[in-house]
């Protein structure tokens, strides 16, 4: 091999040693710097002929133009080798399966919530929603329910503050206190109408929402929920309620072998009551009674207090509870299980 072909290979070797740009500048100094190698190779030919200038130069040309490319092919497999490495650090494993975002729901009793507004909305009631705290006087008084009635004492609650001494404000425990707010409401939207002696548009609504009692076992919770319904009219007859409710019944359970049972009952605000109870002719609860509504006429002085007169005014409410009626829809045993927030049982219904 000769000297320009053994300088060739060297550099090709120094080059290839070179681990990164840094070192591959300095290898290319030693060679084609200002005193590189190739550069003393040029001035070495000062003495030279000119013939022998020529080719000896032409020689020269070639290491140089050769070690030129070993440069460029080493810059190349370095830069190539970075971006190799910076491809594998950044790098998306697109195999991988994504991270799923849950897809969450309505709650169990949401569901029935829902189930009763769809109900009740095809027969035209509206939907009223109310406070959660309550006055004395929407929860019992204008209730037919004075202070001192004993029917209070089945209605232990939370007072909190707010309201008078001897007549604190307290989380509601039924939504009836709703019959007097949407009744007050409906009455002073039409005051103008009543007052020209023109009929008033009938109050049809229900009133989900959540309630409170100091009650807690497998079937109570201190938090539940009801849903309040009212009917109030000029001619609205217990007949109307047990169609009503009848409907409501075989519709919300998809059953059409399913009776009802009005178990006359006491309320202060209605007369007569009656406790609703439900039975189904087939299927794991078939044969057994299940309470399912406290309902009644509206009471004559609750109709009063809702500014309408009672010689004129008559209709029914009832007053349910969803949570029993999730319960017997799903066939859950254990109330609490809706209040545990435990995402193993709440994904079931999804
Ligand atoms: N509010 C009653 C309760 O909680 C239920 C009810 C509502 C009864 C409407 C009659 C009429 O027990």
């Amino acid at each position: 091999m000769n000297e320009l072909d053994s300088l060739v290979e060297s550099a090709t070797q120094l080059f290839a040693q070179s681990a990164t740009p840094a070192d591959l500048e300095n290898a290319k100094a030693q060679f084609l710097g200002k005193s590189g190698r190739v550069t003393e190779l040029m001035k070495g030919m000062a003495q030279l002929s000119v013939e022998e200038k020529k080719s000896r130069g032409a020689a020269i040309n070639v290491t140089k133009q050769a070690i030129e490319a070993a440069l460029t092919a080493r810059r190349q497999a370095l830069a190539d080798a970075e971006l190799q490495v910076q491809l594998k650090a950044e790098a998306l494993d697109v195999s991988l399966p994504g991270r799923q975002r849950g897809q969450g729901g309505l709650h169990p009793v949401s569901l029935t919530l829902e189930r009763i507004e769809g109900i009740f909305g095809s027969m035209g009631f509206d939907v009223a929603q109310g406070p959660e705290i309550e006055t004395d006087w929407f929860n019992f008084t204008a209730l037919n329910t004075p202070e001192d009635h004993p029917a209070r004492s089945m209605h232990d609650t939370f007072y909190v503050e707010g309201g008078t001494a001897t007549a604190p404000n307290l989380l509601r425990t039924h939504t009836s206190p709703m019959q007097i707010r949407h009744a007050v409401q409906h009455v002073k939207k039409h005051r103008a109408a009543l007052d020209a002696g023109q009929p008033m548009p009938e109050i049809r609504v229900i009133a989900p929402g959540r309630t409170y009692r100091v009650d807690s076992d497998a079937t109570h919770s201190p938090m539940f929920h009801q849903c309040e319904g009212l009917w109030i009219g000029e001619n609205v007859s217990f007949k109307d309620l047990k169609v009503i409710f009848t409907d409501f019944c075989r519709t919300f359970f998809e059953s059409d072998d399913l009776v009802l049972r009005f178990r006359p009952s006491f309320f202060p605000f209605t007369e007569p009551s009656a406790e609703i109870d439900i039975q189904f002719q087939t299927g794991p609860l078939a044969g057994r009674w299940l309470e399912v509504a406290g309902s009644g006429q509206v009471h004559p002085n609750v109709v009063r207090n809702m500014g309408l007169d009672p010689e004129k005014y008559i209709g029914f409410a009832f007053g349910m509870g969803p949570d029993r009626l999730t319960m017997l829809r799903y066939g859950v045993n254990d109330l609490r299980l809706f209040f545990d927030g435990d995402i193993r049982f709440l994904s079931q219904f999804q």
